[in-house]
């Protein structure tokens, strides 16, 4: 069974629609290792009620990020991960790391990318730049940041009324039901990467 290692930094409310998708058994993996980088992350409360095992890495106490990325790659490594999944987590990974994992890295960037890419406050900037619909990507993971083969988006509309946290609210909604659905194909074994494209097979009779 595929086992999958998500990464957070802060909230964790995409982990937590992971934990329940898998809870529900509609993603057939083993949920193993949840990391964060911040120490008071609720992510890590939502994993530890959820009986998940966390693991919290400071990187303030590696001299490098080579070497903070060895431990994490270490402790991958033990739990046997073959999905990493980037939700929240505020740190790049290097080309170093990124490597280890080809296609086996998912990140969700609460945009249509490839608009407002690389943003860390993508629902403020598609707000501000007027735009007249945003939305949510799953994407594979490679060496530039918000670049990888995108896997599934969902299209949010920005209403006159909105503001930065109805949007982001809406945006939220959309990711809880996309990065569950993109986790669920993977373990299937249904995602076909073609360079930038990725195809997803219909599931087997
Ligand atoms: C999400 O909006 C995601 O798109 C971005 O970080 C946010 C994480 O939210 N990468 P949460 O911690 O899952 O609530």
């Amino acid at each position: 069974m595929l086992n999958i290692a998500v990464f957070c930094s802060g909230e964790g409310t995409n982990l937590q629609a992971i934990i329940e998708a898998v809870q529900r058994g509609d993603i057939k993996a083993r949920l193993s290792l949840v990391v964060s980088d911040n120490k008071e992350a609720p992510a890590l409360q939502r994993a530890k009620k959820a009986a998940v095992k966390t693991i919290f890495l400071d990187p303030q106490e590696f001299p490098s990020r080579e070497e903070f990325e060895k431990e994490l790659i270490a402790y991958l490594q033990e739990e046997n991960i073959g999905l990493i999944v980037l939700a929240g987590f505020m740190r790049v990974l290097s080309p170093f790391f990124v490597q280890k994992y080809p296609n086996k890295i998912f990140n969700i960037h609460p945009s249509l990318l490839p608009a407002f890419k690389g943003s860390t406050n993508a629902v403020r900037d598609a707000l501000n730049y007027g735009v007249k619909f945003s939305g949510a990507t799953v994407h594979f993971v490679d060496e530039k940041i918000d670049n990888g083969p995108i896997v599934l988006q969902r299209v949010v509309e920005i209403e006159e009324d909105d503001n930065e946290e109805s949007l982001r609210q809406k945006i939220h909604h959309q990711e809880h039901i996309i990065y569950p659905l993109a986790i669920k194909l993977f373990a299937e074994g249904r995602l076909k990467v073609k360079g930038r494209k990725v195809k997803i097979n219909p599931k087997p009779q």
